[in-house]
């Protein structure tokens, strides 16, 4: 979710950061920060904002001569985007930039408070930087840094130097990406990604999970999972736009490639033994709310609907959902003890924006679920959760839904636990789900063949019940969005009670057939519609003869794996149609990606 990029060489160090980083800012804008070590003197400088704000805080700042330096650019996910949340984070002597999330930072955090170690910022990454000042005092600072990584829980990849040793950069990866390279000068260069290295290495290491070591002008060590291992480099692919796109055709491809990744980085910290826990709502007193309203639009409209099913299944509590375009101007009515939740990616949809400002008036208590911290929802909202999707750049949203529906179902489950109700069946399930959205290869190529036979018709209609409703309206607003074909989502036991006059064999179905939720009721509605020879692809655990087309999905325990594998096929085959269509699948027509506009 954050850029990092290091260099340890004589050229301009603030400017190859800053060029580094501009490749990288997409994954984060809400801070950056560098740090240069040169004539062992250590320098930094942090900005809120873009990028160009930190360019313009070191614009006098040179750095020509050998040396070495870090830069990083930030998606906040522990502590506001501000100055002192900012990377690097400052020890005594030391600085560090981290991308990922440190689980047990509140631990390792309590335990050196006890040491009276003093803190600064909110942010998981601080520890880092002070437990390996911390371990320093005791032994040399290689061993410190390896003492310190190996307390470390979660997902990282993480740059550190210190003036005791000016010389070399620290480095460690575990579940973020961290790539080693290296150019014809024989300097090493540090990235999260290929792309600010491409033009400047020619040869790169990719880390594996589990390393770490350190590099200096003429070394570089790696340790992986404790053991010496050799340096072999690979040729830099040098097609920049390949790089962003980490090999992918689109982003949208690469964004439902990386649904399972960015779901583990929602649960991560967030599951402690078989509970759900939010600092954020530690102190809140949910359980003395007895209704719940939900509003968006769009897609996060979708994750809302699939909220209201949750939170009334799971944590039985009364909830409704409200398309916040209408909610602005019909005059709802709002329980002053009532909570209203706001979903949105974007954080700055005028009209949910604009719905929320309502409900706070009216006295609710306020509560967004959103993608991007420092947002405008974000601020006005009483309470927020980060949805840590990271940027989302394909216009059609697909790992935003993702990590929304799987942080409703968690604050349904939260609530849940606060009223004493049996969640263990939820729990298991939940730390399912991210291997329900791997992309198997063998899936992909099936739903590309597929794709081939639903270019044209007079009309899809995607059906479904309870939950597999909203996941029924989500997958026909990505093939309308990508596509430009009619699609329509409807309850599947809705279709008899009047758009079965529609059906015909040109009339494609898109069957939502899951095991663990009314799989009788559904088949008997589809049945309805192949009695009248509409073309019907059905996607289910269980082989179903009547179907024209069928996509099998894998056995689960809990409707919601169900429900993420679904949606994972709902993407690609909007996708693949698209491509088929020769569309532009990452701008589709008429779309914006931040609807600011009422
Ligand atoms: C569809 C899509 C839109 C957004 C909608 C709300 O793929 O992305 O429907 O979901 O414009 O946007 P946010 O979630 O940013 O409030």
């Amino acid at each position: 979710m954050c850029g990092i990029v290091g260099y340890i060489g004589k050229n301009e160090k603030k400017q190859i950061i800053l060029n580094g980083l501009k490749e990288l800012e997409y994954r984060g804008y809400d801070s950056a920060g560098m740090a240069v070590m040169k004539d062992g003197e250590l320098s930094f400088f942090k900005a809120v904002g873009k990028l160009e704000n930190l360019a313009h805080k070191c614009h006098d700042f040179l750095s020509e001569g050998e040396g070495l330096a870090i830069g990083h650019t930030r998606w906040a996910t522990h502590g506001k985007p501000n100055e002192i949340n900012a990377h690097p984070h400052l020890g005594e002597y030391s600085c560090v930039i981290h991308n990922g999330i440190i689980e047990n930072y509140k631990e390792l955090k309590d335990k050196l408070l006890k040491e009276n170690i003093e803190f600064l910022s909110q942010t998981d990454t601080e520890i880092i930087v002070k437990l390996f000042e911390f371990y320093a005092q005791k032994m040399d600072l290689f061993n410190a840094f390896k003492k310190s990584i190996e307390e470390l829980k979660g997902a990282f990849a993480i740059l550190l130097i210190s003036k005791k040793d000016e010389n070399k950069v620290f480095f460690a990866k575990n579940g973020a990406p961290l790539i080693v390279g290296k150019n014809s000068q024989k300097e090493f260069w540090f990235a999260s990604a290929d792309a600010p290295l491409i033009g400047f290495c020619d040869e790169v290491i990719y880390l594996e999970d589990l390393s770490l070591g350190y590099a200096s002008k003429d070394e570089l060590v790696i340790y992986e999972n404790g053991i010496l291992k050799n340096n072999t480099f690979v040729k830099l692919n040098n097609d920049k736009s390949y790089a962003q796109k980490d090999g992918f055709r689109f982003f949208m491809e690469k964004e439902i490639y990386e649904q399972s990744r960015v779901l583990n980085e929602v649960l991560m910290g967030r599951i402690k033994g078989d509970e759900v826990v939010f600092d954020e709502l530690e102190n809140e007193n949910l359980t003395a709310i007895d209704e719940i309203t939900l509003c968006a639009c769009g897609t996060s409209y979708h994750a809302a609907l699939v909220g209201m099913y949750l939170l009334e299944r799971v944590a039985k509590i009364k909830a409704r959902v409200e398309i916040a375009s209408e909610f602005r101007y019909r005059k709802a009515l709002i329980k002053k003890d009532s909570l209203f939740i706001v979903i949105s990616q974007s954080g700055e949809t005028a009209d949910t924006l604009e719905a929320l400002k309502i409900a706070k008036a009216e006295g609710a208590k306020t509560f967004a679920i959103c993608n991007v911290d420092n947002s405008s929802i974000v601020r006005l909202a009483h309470l927020s959760l980060l949805t840590r999707a990271g940027i989302e750049k394909g216009v059609a949203s697909t790992k935003a839904f993702a990590t929304q529906v799987l942080t409703l179902w968690m604050f349904a489950i939260f609530i849940a636990q606060k009223k004493a109700l049996n969640v263990n069946e939820e729990i298991k399930a939940l730390l399912h789900t991210p291997s329900c959205v791997v992309v198997k290869q063998i899936l992909h190529d099936k739903i590309h063949r597929l794709s081939k036979r639903y270019l044209d018709g007079h009309g899809f209609f995607y059906i479904g019940r309870d939950v597999f409703y909203p996941l029924a309206l989500e997958g026909a607003l990505k093939l309308k969005e990508l596509s430009y074909l009619h699609a329509e989502g409807y309850p599947a036991g809705e279709m008899k009670h009047g758009p079965i006059a529609l059906v015909d064999s040109k009339l494609y179905t898109i069957a939502l057939m899951p095991e663990n939720l009314l799989y009788e009721k559904t088949k008997s509605n589809v049945e309805e519609l192949i009695a009248r020879d509409s073309t019907l692809l059905s996607i289910s655990p269980l082989d179903f003869d009547l179907s024209d087309d069928f996509i099998k999905t894998s056995k689960q325990n809990h409707f919601m794996c169900e429900f993420f594998e679904m949606m994972l096929i709902t993407q690609l085959l909007a996708m693949e149609i698209s491509i088929r269509l020769g569309n532009d699948v990452d701008m589709p027509r008429n779309l914006a990606k931040s609807v600011t506009v009422e």
